[in-house]
């Protein structure tokens, strides 16, 4: 079954007032990644990386879906079981935007998990400290968000929808952090047709055969009304 595969990023949220993190002004302009961003970070003091995670939390929350996060939404609705959305981001803007099935491959604010037991659970708003796992009881409370240095999840889902698709596309996405930015490699040595929507070139924009430039709301709805007035092509369409 050919799948139209897309990969999200701060970008995509960037219009619903969320910052991105390589902005002049942006999330690791204001903090230092191996302080919030690390498990050693984490290790050394527990309370700034877990109100580092609260005010994103409360942020997220005050945010509304944008047109973007709402034209995925409805090709997904379209393209039942054809289209899968695969996000680095951590706030909850596809859900409220009527995605479903969303890989968070970088964790979600939303989340808590168990360093000792590795219990996953709906997490507070405001976390604190060696919070007690519902499972477990041990007072060993994580925002559960992938940092540098540990494995990203949902990894080999991931490849298995790159191999079966006939169009990948990269939304709002520097291209700095990997695997999510060797994804275009691998869906090009799939077979399928590229396309890099962002308001500039990533770092592996080189390897997309399309671009479309612009802010996420326009180019993706864009972008999405064209899918929607043709079929998705079978794969050798895009040879
Ligand atoms: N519309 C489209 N693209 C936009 C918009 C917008 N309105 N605003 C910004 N962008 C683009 C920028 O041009 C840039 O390419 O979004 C991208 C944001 O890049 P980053 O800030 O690096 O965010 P991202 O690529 O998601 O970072 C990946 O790095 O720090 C880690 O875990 C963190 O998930 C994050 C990962």
């Amino acid at each position: 079954m050919s799948k139209i595969v897309i990969l999200t990023g701060a970008g995509i949220s960037a219009e619903s007032g969320i910052e991105t993190f390589r902005a002049e002004d942006g999330l690791w302009a204001q903090h230092r990644v191996e302080d919030v961003a690390t498990s050693e970070g984490f290790a050394r003091d527990p309370a700034m990386v877990v109100n580092f995670y609260n005010a994103r939390r409360k942020q997220a929350a005050n945010a509304t879906p944008n047109a973007a996060h709402k034209a995925l939404a409805k090709l997904q609705q379209l393209y039942a079981g054809q289209v899968v959305i695969i996000t680095q981001n951590v706030d909850d803007l596809h859900e409220r935007g009527g995605s479903r099935d969303v890989l968070h491959m970088h964790g979600a604010l939303n989340s808590a998990l168990c360093v000792a037991c590795e219990h996953r659970w709906p997490a507070a708003m405001t976390m604190a400290p060696g919070d007690a796992c519902p499972k477990c009881s041990a007072p060993a409370a994580r925002p559960d968000i992938v940092w540098f240095g540990e494995m990203p999840y949902d990894i080999d889902a991931i490849f298995d929808h790159l191999a079966q698709a006939s169009i990948f596309a990269a939304i709002g996405t520097s291209g700095n952090v990997y695997p999510a930015a060797g994804f275009v490699a691998e869906a090009h040595r799939t077979g399928a047709h590229t396309v890099e929507l962002n308001l500039e070139r990533s770092a592996v924009g080189g390897q997309f055969a399309e671009h479309r430039t612009g802010p996420a709301t326009r180019v993706v709805s864009e972008w999405v009304e064209e899918l929607l007035a043709k079929p998705v092509q079978p794969r050798d369409s895009f040879k």
